[in-house]
């Protein structure tokens, strides 16, 4: 069986690349490489020896999309990542979120719905809870107004999937991650971060190599035991293998509504200075971080109830947060060398 992975060189897309191949899909990915690298093939090809069918189509573009889904209409479903995803980046550039982000999903899906096979799985974010008031966050806590544009663009795009299933074959899933991190244990894919990483495992890495000088710990004063925010971290192979499995529910029409939501987190909150702790004790390198005030537009905590996605997918996460900083530590050392 056939399935598009868009967005399929990036971050996430390539671990899942790597587990459709594994479980004997043949994938095409799509990139425009925006945001990653062609080597990312070989990595892939490295892992699973085999290359995924590649095309490198901007998605922005209609008649590209248009044209792609006429040569390919007998795939069997597509995983949906392209999109850009740098919060700051978006209060700027609000303009380029919404194009990238809402029309590339809409040319998709115009495609899409038109396959005799319509099964789509999109990437969500927990940003859409905000702040939720009760912890572990289930899939029933409500959708708090957006705090950014890419924030928006999530919400946005579940909105639109769910009215387009509505009137139209397509069955979906929307999957919203809470903290991806890691590295594939053979430190052939990662985590490429443009720039200085927004994110806190790549800064981390970045500053244990010596790339950065220190690593700003935004606020010790938040209501939590040490007082540093709480996150979900989810290794990225589990995340990727949570997609082969929500794609095979869509294939065996297990799915009870045309659109389904999970979470995918671990379930287990960690404080950023617990991160720090983990990521000292695995690579044995002393971090050099300071306190300093917290950042806007950062929550408190936000960590997963995983009983749906556990008792309805039969998945739950299996790598632990050592073993999730052990291979991003890996993955830096590797991609340095
Ligand atoms: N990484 C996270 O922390 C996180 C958390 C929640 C949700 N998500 C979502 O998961 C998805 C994947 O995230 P990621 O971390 O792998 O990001 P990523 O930037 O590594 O991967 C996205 C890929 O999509 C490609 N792309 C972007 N715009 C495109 C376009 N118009 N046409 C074709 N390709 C395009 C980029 O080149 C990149 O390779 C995104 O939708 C992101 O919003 C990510």
């Amino acid at each position: 069986m056939k399935i598009v992975v868009t967005g399929g060189l990036g971050f996430i897309g390539s671990h899942t690349v790597v587990e459709l191949q594994n479980e004997g899909f043949e994938v095409i990915a799509i990139d425009n490489l925006s945001n990653s690298s062609i080597e990312v093939l070989d990595g892939i090809e490295r892992i699973s020896g085999k290359k995924p069918i590649f095309e490198n189509i901007d998605l922005r573009e209609k008649a590209a999309v248009q044209n792609f889904f006429k040569k390919h209409s007998d795939v069997s479903g597509v995983i949906h990542f392209a999109a850009s995803k740098a919060v700051g980046e978006s209060v700027e550039n609000p303009l380029l979120y919404y194009e990238n982000n809402i029309n590339a999903l809409v040319y998709v899906l115009q495609e899409m719905t038109q396959l005799e096979n319509s099964n789509f799985i999109f990437s969500s974010s927990c940003t859409v809870y905000g702040q939720a008031e009760v912890m572990p966050i289930t899939e029933n806590a409500s959708v708090q107004p957006a705090m950014s544009p890419y924030g928006n663009t999530k919400q946005i795009g579940e909105e639109i999937i769910t009215d387009v299933a509505k009137v139209t074959k397509m069955n979906s899933i929307l999957l919203r991650y809470f903290n991806p991190i890691g590295a594939h244990e053979s430190a052939e894919i990662g985590e490429l971060p443009l720039g200085v990483p927004q994110n806190l495992v790549p800064f981390i890495t970045q500053t244990a190599f010596g790339l950065r000088k220190e690593l700003s710990v935004y606020g010790n004063d938040y209501p939590t035991p040490d007082g540093t925010a709480i996150r979900d971290y989810i290794h990225v192979v589990d995340l990727a293998k949570a997609h082969v499995i929500a794609m095979q529910r869509l294939l065996d029409n297990k799915n009870i509504d045309k659109v389904e939501t999970f979470n995918l987190g671990t379930g287990t909150g960690s404080s950023v200075l617990e991160v720090i702790q983990s990521f000292e004790k695995v690579s044995g390198e002393k971090l050099n971080y300071k306190i300093v005030g917290r950042r806007e537009g950062d929550i408190t905590e936000a960590y997963a109830n995983t009983d749906k996605a556990n008792n309805i997918l039969g998945w739950s996460a299996k790598l632990s947060l050592d073993e999730s900083l052990a291979s991003a530590w890996k993955w830096e050392q590797k991609i340095r060398s």
